[in-house]
């Protein structure tokens, strides 16, 4: 495994259509693998390929919380070509924050509950409810799918506002 880099805001490959994985080979196992190591150590709880600069519809997730103890046993997943076949009308929200936009985080409204249906690493489909944390971070990354990101669920003086204070910081990294 490997640790890869994440792009940030403004870097524009953040807004392309990824695309789909038409066979998991051993080049997308070992992207796979290199984004679970990338996403624990930013510490994150979801990654897309497309924010290690990789076009293709592939996300890594874990979601797994703190027991009474203390410890924390990973719950690593991979979704290949996932796509929201249902939402719900319910709404709800939650405080957002993305690695590719560091330290900044928003309320974000969204579907309560989706239905998901993707392949895993075996080429297997699966379909699955999800609702609560897992319903927000899997329309979170998929629209990292489609080169949405979630400031663009914002008021336009707060999007124009990050624009430009990650657009400035891009500046002066390469001064
Ligand atoms: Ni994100």
């Amino acid at each position: 495994m490997a640790l890869r880099e994440i792009i940030i805001l403004p870097d524009k490959q953040l807004r392309l259509v990824s695309n789909r994985i038409e066979k998991v080979t051993p080049e997308i196992r070992k992207l796979a693998d290199d984004m679970f190591e990338t996403m624990y150590d930013a510490p994150g709880i979801g990654l897309a390929a497309i924010q290690v600069a990789q076009p293709v519809r592939l996300i890594t997730m874990d979601l797994a919380k703190k027991s009474e103890n203390g410890e924390t046993t990973p719950q690593p997943r991979v979704f290949i070509n996932p796509e929201i076949i249902s939402a719900s009308e319910e709404k709800s929200v939650y405080e957002e924050g993305c690695l590719s936009i560091p330290e900044y985080y928003e309320e974000v409204e969204r579907p309560a509950k989706v239905r998901v249906r993707f392949l895993d690493l075996d080429g297997k489909l699966h379909e699955e409810d999800a609702e609560g944390l897992y319903a927000t971070c899997i329309q979170h990354e998929i629209d990292h799918l489609n080169g949405v990101l979630f400031i663009d669920y914002l008021s336009k003086l707060k999007r124009d506002r990050v624009n430009k204070k990650f657009s400035k910081a891009a500046k002066r990294a390469e001064e």
